[in-house]
């Protein structure tokens, strides 16, 4: 269905159907939702179908999916165009329903009661079976949480009712988006949804310490260094300490399988299982029809799953670099790269 509104842009206080409509379309796909009751409702229903929402924090608007769901969060990077898979912030409405996904350790507890609701992500060991996608996590056993400060995007997790995986809610290499319209600008036409909250008080992405082991600050943002040092009661390790956990992206063999990989195969050996793409006869398909973004819901799933079928030797079939596939085939090389 498409709906035009010539007269629509997003200085949207002056569109005067925007008190009468409950959502107004402003591309073919991408509804501008109300923050009120009904647009809500609507974003929790797009987000429970594997849709797209973006949604205002206190930082910066998030480009939401259902975090359980391997399709919606293909999704994200689809929408973004991001060029390789990092891992993504899971949102959720308080610390209890953090305690449901991640281990909360001592200094998390600390941080999360000083700062949740709040501009601070935590790192945390992920509970086994906790149902996150693993392209959530980019196949790492720990996970990103973060409760935001923003009565909006509360609001839309109480509907929702579970956890959604957010980046900022802008094209790939592009700033982060502090305004609906921002989001608009970037990403109508590729999302289902923007809920429309103003705009985002801090501006500025979260910080994010890693709890997995000695705390340390994987990326300054919101919440200040020495607040959150004045908080634990003693130092954190900084970004540049070698004993700082790398970011996921300088990872070069993050997440490897176990086994060895070769790309650009068009068959298997017979020591391999091959990981296949197209319509081949392999023991795993990343997508037999082609399709590169059920190939990106696929790729760390089935990368466990050779590691569970104890495979020394993997395969996998070219994958073309256009779209998701340039995400796809940059996580495939460092998979395929020398270990260490
Ligand atoms: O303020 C924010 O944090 C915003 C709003 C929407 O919440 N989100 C945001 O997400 O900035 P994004 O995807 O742009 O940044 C996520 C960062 C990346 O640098 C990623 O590497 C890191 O979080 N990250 C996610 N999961 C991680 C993990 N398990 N271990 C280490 N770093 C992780
Ligand atoms: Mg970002």
């Amino acid at each position: 269905m498409r709906r035009k509104y010539a007269s629509l842009n997003l200085g949207y206080r002056k569109v005067p159907y925007q008190q009468q409509k409950r959502h107004v379309m402003i591309s073919t796909q991408t509804a501008l939702l109300r923050n009120d009751q009904d647009g809500l409702r609507h974003a929790a229903e797009l987000l429970g179908s594997g849709g797209l929402v973006a949604f205002p924090t206190e930082t910066v608007y998030g480009l939401g999916a259902d975090a359980r769901n391997d399709g919606a969060v293909a999704g994200i990077y689809a929408a973004k165009g991001r060029p390789s898979f990092n891992p993504l912030i899971v949102h959720l409405p308080d610390l209890a329903a953090v305690q449901q996904y991640c281990i909360v350790t001592d200094a998390a507890q600390m941080l999360a009661r000083a700062f949740w609701p709040g501009a601070l992500t935590l790192v945390l060991p992920l509970r086994k079976d906790a149902g996150i996608s693993k392209l959530v996590t980019a196949g790492l056993d720990t996970l990103a949480v973060r409760v935001p400060d923003h009565p909006v995007a509360s609001a839309l997790l109480a509907a929702f009712g579970g956890p959604i995986a957010a980046p900022s809610a802008n094209p790939s290499g592009r700033i982060s988006p502090t305004t609906a319209a921002h989001v608009h600008d970037g990403l109508a036409g590729k999302i289902d949804g923007i809920v429309d909250g103003g705009d985002c008080k801090v501006g500025l992405e979260s910080t994010i310490v890693d709890c997995t082991q000695k705390p340390a600050l994987l990326r300054a943002g919101g919440v200040p260094l020495e607040a959150i040092e004045a908080a634990l009661g003693r130092q954190i390790l900084q970004p540049s300490d070698p004993a700082t956990p790398k970011s996921p992206g300088q990872l070069l063999s993050h997440y490897a399988p176990q086994g060895r990989v070769r790309l650009n195969a068009l068959k298997a050996n017979g020591h391999e299982k091959w990981l296949g793409f197209g319509s081949v006869d392999a023991d795993l398909n990343l997508s037999a029809s082609g399709d590169l973004t059920e190939a990106a819901a696929n790729l760390f799933k089935m990368l466990h799953q050779l590691d569970q079928m104890g495979a020394t030797h993997i395969a996998v079939s070219p994958i073309p670099e256009t779209g998701l596939g340039k995400a796809i085939n940059d996580r495939l090389k460092r998979a395929a790269a020398p270990r260490n």
